[in-house]
């Protein structure tokens, strides 16, 4: 017998308005930094209350870079004045940003050893009352939320500054991203 997983349930309903949650969406090219943090500023406009970004990739990717300009975005429209000093959380694992729509919370979950751990940095609060930006998601294993944005940033070897992003989402991160590409291309 055939095993029934969500992708087959997917297939066999012929549902195809509703791609499973792993869908690629898109693929970006990120030829220096400023195109980072003009990806960061695309997704701040598009987030919402409960949104959780999980940002994937190697050392040095580019995770915090984006987290970083993605905050800044929101801390200005939230305050007007220039974003406040925006730390790594690498070691305090994670940093909580007062902005607006929602509070940001900004973890890096490489340091954990055990997924529950992160129940004492918040994490409950951060998914009912927030925008999670979790770097190093794969720690969490099953308690990544199944509703997210996946960044995966990868460094290409053409130059030391060229990155790609990989966006995966489900249906409706799908339709926000088209939303806003259409928007851009008439504008
Ligand atoms: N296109 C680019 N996008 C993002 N960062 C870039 C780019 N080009 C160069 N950089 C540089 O690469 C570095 C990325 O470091 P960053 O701390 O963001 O990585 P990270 O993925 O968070 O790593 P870690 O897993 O150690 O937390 C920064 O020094 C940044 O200035
Ligand atoms: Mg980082």
């Amino acid at each position: 017998m055939i095993p029934v997983t969500d992708r087959t349930l997917w297939v066999i309903t012929g549902a195809m308005t509703s791609p499973p949650a792993d869908s690629l969406l898109e693929e970006i090219r990120l030829p220096d930094e400023a195109a980072t943090v003009a990806l960061a500023g695309r997704l701040a406009r598009l987030a919402v209350l409960g949104d959780v970004i999980a940002l994937k990739g190697d050392l040095g990717a580019g995770k915090t870079a984006l987290a970083r300009a993605f905050i800044r975005a929101l801390w200005a429209a939230a305050d007007g004045a220039p974003a406040e000093e925006i730390p790594s959380p690498t070691f305090t694992l994670v940093q909580v940003y007062d902005c607006q729509p929602a509070t940001v919370w900004h973890f890096d979950l490489y340091r954990i050893k055990d997924p529950e751990e992160v129940y004492e940095l918040g994490f409950e609060e951060a998914l009912s009352g927030g925008i999670a930006l979790i770097e190093w998601p794969e720690r969490l294993g099953r308690l990544l939320p199944r509703h997210r944005l996946e960044v995966v940033l990868e460094q290409l070897p053409d130059g030391p500054r060229l990155r790609r992003a990989r966006l995966y989402g489900d249906a409706a991160w799908q339709a926000r991203l088209s939303g806003d590409r259409r928007q851009a291309g008439s504008g």
